[in-house]
Formats: structure tokens, C-alpha cells, sequence
């Protein structure tokens, strides 16, 4: 097994600097772990729960949280939890015969967990019978290929996965919420105006003013960000994103002036041959990774509110980039709104999500990067099919996406109330749509 000579003392860091992870005396020191490994057999479906169930309720009792992809005898898993109890369990994953070939990818000592919710996740490409939202997940095949031909970037990779599901619903505790109007005041008089300007809406800015300066370094952001994001080491590209989050305050900022243009960007460069598909893939789950590691505390949490709206952020099925969903998420969650972000594989999973819940809207996103005009017809089907099937007869539909992005008509023309052209305006173009689709009384 390659990774007992590799990595059993959890030594080893993704981005290749040899970080140690402070062994014992204090438990409570965090740590993370990827690896890959390849099943000595296939595994049924009633074997793969087995395995899911055991290794659920031991992490459950020593305190890890993770994610386990399974497809084609292949696995990929991300462990995190106290250094001392990840340090027992992966002896025990490395000395399992069940599989082989297991190879560390990363560990690392850290201070975040990005499965905290999950005991242990299972993710597979394709709809498992009985298929049950609490225990497993489907992946795009497009994200599992991505792991297979860069299994280094399996860390973030995961990581993405996990930011992508992160369901903000009623269980989060009291205190992760702050003063709603504080967001909405810096919205209003921060973000809105700097935007205008750098859309042509207002008076330039006089030469040499701060105001002026600012936008020039967002602009230099955003020319480097693209070719930094597709570099073969990320840590660039994270620095300058939360350099450029520190200077805005604002993920809806962040997304509408830097994140999504560097999203259009790496399509434009896929259109014109100088990158891949799966190149295009990996920019965006690292900027998703990116903001995972933000720091939204304190100007961006959002404190509950009475009867909260309900929204389902979900992908277009079929559509392997979550960007939108999971940044058009963020903000609803940071505007005080109960979210759910899920990505399901066909249409039939997007019905039965919103024929089992009660959602007051649903956010159907596509590709930051890619136009998608050729789904004009698959989005129509999707979207006539999620409102027949709805609980809630008046459920509002907005679509996202570089697709919306650029056919401000699209909506309309597929069925949707209403398209958000940047994560920026998603909650007004929410309320907007709830208000056109009889939804908010
Ligand atoms: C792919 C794979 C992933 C696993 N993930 C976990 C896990 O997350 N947590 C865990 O306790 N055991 C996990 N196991 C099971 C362990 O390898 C091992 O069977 C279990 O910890 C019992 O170990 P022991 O017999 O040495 O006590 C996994 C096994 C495989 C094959």
C-alpha cells in the first residue's frame, strides 16, 4: 500500500510544504485527510451502505466528519477530526483489505471543518435505489472524471462538493446569525454604487481619486485571476481571491466584479482552444473552494427572521458546475433566507425535491463559464416538470448562470419567472419573482 510509507503520520500537506500536525497531548487539534484507493472488488450497493453505516457511527463517535466517492471501484475520501482519532482510523483504512493502492493526497492540520455536517457522506455518479439525501449524494460524472485525471486536486475538490450541498436550514444555531440590515446597509451603500460605476451606470470617477484606484485593482484582479486558477498550484489564486474579498467586504461584490467575469473568462478561453473542459472544471471548483475559505464573520452573517423565505438552489440537471448555486446560496443564507443547495442528477430527482418539501423558490443554475444555448429546450422541460410536481402551486423559478447572464429574455422564454445575471442581485430578483409569481403572501 503505497500510503504506509507515504503519509501514515499525516505529515504531508496538499499544496506539497511539509506541514506537521501537532500529535497529541491536545486533542481537539484539527486535522484533514485525502486519499485514493481502489477496491480489491466491486462493491454492491448493500455492501457499499455496510461499509457507509460502521464507518458513520465509528466517526460519529470519535468526532470525524467526511465525504467517500465511490465509482468504478474507485475511491476517494476526505477524513477531518481530532489529529489523534483521524491518526487511528486511517491505520485502520490502510490495513483494510476491502481495497488497495491507497495513496495520500493531502493532510493537513486545519481550523475549518468542510463536512461538518456529515458523519460520512457517500457520492456517487449516478442515482443509487432508495437513494437518501442524509446518507449520500450524487456527483457529476464531469466532477469524478476531474478527480481522475488530477487526483491532486482531490483536497479542494471535495472540499467543493461539500460547500456545493450545505444545506443552511433551520437547524443552524442562533448564534451563527447577526443583523440583517448591517448586510443590506453595505449592500446599499457600498457595493451598489462601486458597481454602477463599473458598469457605466454612474459618472466616471475623477482620474487619481481613491474611488479611481480601487477599480484599477480590480481590474488587475481580474486579469490575473483566470490564468492563476488553471495554474498547476492554487495558492495564488486563493491569496489574491480573499486579498480581493478583504478589500470588498461583500461575496456579492466579490462575485459580481472578480469570481463570476473570471468564471466567463475561462469559458472564453475554452471557446478559443487554450484550455480544456476539464480545465474550465477545475478554475471553478477552486474558486469555489476559494470562498469556502472566507471568512464571512462578522459583516456577513445574517440573523433569522421570522417566517424566513425558503429557497432550493439546484443545478440544472446535468449541469456539473455548482459555482452559482453555492455562491448564489451563500447570499441568500447571509440575507437571512433558509437554503438548500442540491444538485440532482435528472429531472426526475429535481421533482421529487420539490414535491417533498415546500420550498417558496427554486434558483435552477447553469454554468458560470459555458452559454448552455443549446438547453434552451431541456431548461423548459425541467422547469414545466418542477412546477407541476411542486408542493408549492406558486413556487418561483429563477434562473442563473452565464446563459441568463447574456439572454436577459431566457427566462421568460424557458418558463422561469425571472434570471439573476450575478449573485449579486439574486435576493432581489428572488423577492422580485416570489412577488410576480403570487408567492409571497
Ligand atoms: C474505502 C473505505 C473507507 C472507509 N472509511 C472509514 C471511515 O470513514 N471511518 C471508519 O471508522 N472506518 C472506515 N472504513 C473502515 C475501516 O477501514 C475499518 O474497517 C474500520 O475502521 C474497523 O477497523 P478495525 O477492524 O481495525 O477496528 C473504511 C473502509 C474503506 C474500505
Amino acid at each position: 500500500m503505497v500510503a504506509a510509507a507515504r503519509g501514515s503520520q499525516l505529515q504531508e500537506s496538499h499544496v506539497g510544504q511539509s506541514r506537521h500536525i501537532a500529535r497529541a497531548p491536545n486533542a481537539a487539534v484539527l486535522a484533514t485527510l485525502t486519499y485514493q484507493s481502489r477496491a480489491t472488488r466491486p462493491f454492491s450497493d448493500d455492501e457499499l451502505r455496510d461499509l457507509l453505516h460502521s464507518a458513520q457511527a465509528r466517526n460519529r463517535a470519535a468526532a470525524i466528519t467526511g465525504l467517500l466517492i465511490y465509482d468504478n471501484e474507485r475511491f476517494f475520501q476526505c477524513l477531518e477530526g481530532p489529529a489523534d482519532s483521524l491518526q487511528v482510523v486511517w491505520q485502520a483504512i490502510q490495513n483494510d483489505p476491502r481495497h488497495a493502492d491507497v495513496e495520500l493526497l493531502g493532510s493537513a492540520p486545519t481550523t475549518t471543518r468542510f463536512f461538518a455536517q456529515w458523519d460520512l457522506k457517500l457520492a456517487q455518479p449516478h442515482l443509487v435505489q432508495g437513494h437518501s439525501y442524509t446518507d449520500s449524494m450524487y456527483v457529476a460524472p464531469a466532477v469524478v472524471e476531474l478527480l481522475y485525471r488530477t487526483p491532486q486536486s482531490a483536497p479542494s475538490i471535495l472540499a467543493m462538493l461539500a460547500s456545493s450541498s450545505v444545506t443552511n436550514d433551520l437547524h443552524i444555531p442562533d448564534q451563527h446569525y447577526t443583523d440583517r440590515a448591517a448586510l443590506s446597509e453595505i449592500v446599499r451603500r457600498v457595493v451598489v454604487p462601486q458597481l454602477a460605476v463599473a458598469h457605466g451606470f454612474a459618472d466616471p470617477l475623477p482620474p487619481g481619486s481613491t474611488a479611481q484606484a480601487v477599480e484599477l485593482t480590480h481590474l488587475s484582479q481580474l486579469s490575473q485571476l483566470p490564468r492563476l486558477l488553471l495554474a498547476a498550484e492554487p495558492s495564488r489564486a486563493f491569496k489574491l481571491i480573499a486579498d480581493a474579498y478583504a478589500e470588498r467586504q461583500s461575496l456579492g461584490e466579490l462575485c459580481a466584479s472578480l469570481l463570476e467575469p473570471a468564471a466567463r473568462s475561462l469559458g472564453d478561453l475554452w471557446q478559443s482552444d487554450d484550455c480544456s473542459e476539464v480545465d474550465v472544471t477545475l478554475g471553478l471548483c477552486r474558486m469555489q473552494m476559494a470562498i469556502r475559505r472566507l471568512d464571512f464573520a462578522p459583516h456577513a452573517q445574517a440573523h433569522q427572521v421570522a417566517n424566513a423565505h425558503t429557497a432550493l438552489l439546484a443545478t440544472q440537471p446535468g449541469e456539473p458546475h455548482m459555482l452559482g448555486a453555492a455562491t448564489n446560496a451563500e447570499m441568500l443564507w447571509q440575507a437571512g433566507w433558509n437554503t438548500r443547495v442540491e444538485f440532482p442528477a435528472t429531472d426526475e430527482a429535481l421533482q421529487s425535491l420539490v414535491a417533498d418539501t415546500w420550498f417558496d423558490s427554486l434558483d435552477l443554475s447553469m454554468s458560470p463559464s459555458f452559454c448552455r444555448e443549446d438547453w434552451r429546450e431541456r431548461l423548459k422541460t425541467s422547469i414545466a416538470a418542477a412546477r407541476r410536481a411542486s408542493r408549492n402551486p406558486a413556487l418561483a423559478i429563477v434562473i442563473s448562470g452565464r446563459l441568463a447572464f447574456e439572454q436577459s429574455d431566457m427566462a421568460a422564454r424557458v418558463g422561469a419567472n425571472s434570471g439573476s445575471r450575478t449573485a449579486l442581485q439574486i435576493e432581489s430578483v428572488m423577492l422580485e419573482a416570489l412577488r410576480s409569481g403570487g408567492g409571497d403572501d
